[in-house]
């Protein structure tokens, strides 16, 4: 018996179990119901009376052995493990954050702005907050003008002449103002106007203007930019028709419409029985509009168009309600998170 003992301690001396399973293992192995200590103490009772007094003190040894073995493993996983050193360990790789994802109206505007890019144009901003004049007065809408009433305003209660812009036709007047021709710019932005909120009109919504002022500006320069934009978002064997339009600040003016297509039910919907949707509004700066601006209409002309975000957001990603733009439910921006 004495000679097994020796060979126990040998062994738990070399146990070096560094986790919480393999301790747990080594202690049930010796001190469990059916360990090898419990059979030790059985064996015990047979060992003669002469030697008791000497394997019992080697047997409780063994038992204390085992119990410090056990503290020392157990302190050595819980030092490398324990909840105090995993929240300090500030070399571990981070949770994974959820990514966002960009807002489908800043893909398409990125998309459009992109494309007048590629032939020149430049971007220009102005203030959403704006006076009567860069609205309205300087666009050739003079006070009273009917025309007014096609953008329902929204008016700040203090200084009757601030508005909120209905439109970012008021970046054009403004780059008119402070730079000389030529001018070549698109002015993405957001814009207000008083309408009852439904599935297709919202009290803001987003627009992109596009202004081009040279000498020599005709309409058909217009018609091919418009073109060239037209196939490079819709594909390149996109028709557009220009429909007679009117606003102050151009004239002629027009309406231009994409060929959707007429084949389904859908088709019918978009484009009310068409086959046409309507993307924005064009035409040739009015002269007055250029002279209001200080620019001089006999040596200058230019064109002017301006197309709504939301619009053709929902119809490039099939959104049937132009509110989802504004509600930025995570469930419905989540689905634009690989859209480019
Ligand atoms: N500003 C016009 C609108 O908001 C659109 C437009 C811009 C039309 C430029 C012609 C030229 O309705």
């Amino acid at each position: 018996m004495q000679e097994k003992i020796a060979q126990l301690e040998k062994e738990i001396e070399s146990f070096d179990g560094s986790t919480e399973e393999e301790v747990e293992a080594f202690r049930i192995k010796f001190l469990g119901r059916k360990g090898i200590v419990k059979d030790l103490y059985a064996e015990f009772k047979t060992v003669p009376n002469e030697q008791k007094r000497e394997v019992g003190q080697k047997l409780n040894a063994l038992k204390q052995q085992i119990q410090q073995k056990i503290e020392e493993r157990k302190a050595a996983f819980e030092s490398s493990e324990g909840s105090g050193v995993k929240t300090e360990d500030l070399t571990r790789p981070s949770g994974m954050e959820g990514l966002g994802s960009r807002h489908p109206i800043s893909l398409v505007r990125r998309e459009i702005l992109d494309i007048f890019s590629r032939i020149g144009f430049t971007v220009a901003e102005g203030p959403e907050i704006e006076d009567d004049w860069h609205v309205f007065s300087g666009l050739n809408f003079p006070p009273e003008h009917p025309a007014r009433d096609m953008q329902d305003t929204f008016f700040v209660d203090r200084d009757p002449d601030m508005l909120l812009r209905t439109h970012t036709s008021s970046v054009q007047a403004r780059m008119m103002e402070k730079t000389k021709p030529p001018l070549r710019i698109v002015m993405p932005g957001r814009v207000f106007r008083n309408e009852a909120i439904s599935a297709r009109a919202h009290c803001i919504f987003h627009q992109i203007e596009g202004l081009y002022i040279d000498k020599d500006v005709s309409f058909a320069d217009m018609k091919q930019t418009l073109l060239y934009f037209a196939k490079e978002f819709f594909g390149d064997k996109t028709e557009i028709r220009l429909r007679p339009s009117y606003f102050p600040f151009t004239e002629p003016s027009a309406e231009m419409d994409v060929y959707w297509g007429l084949e389904n039910e859908i088709d019918y919907r978009i484009t009310k029985g068409t086959g046409w949707l309507e993307i924005m509004g064009c035409g040739m700066v009015d002269p007055n509009v250029l002279e209001l601006s200080g620019i001089d209409s006999k040596e200058y002309s230019g064109f002017a168009f301006g197309m709504g975000i939301e619009r053709i957001a929902m119809q490039r990603f099939q959104v049937d309600d132009l509110r989802h733009f504004f509600e930025n439910d995570v469930r419905f921006l989540k689905q634009f998170s690989s859209a480019f």
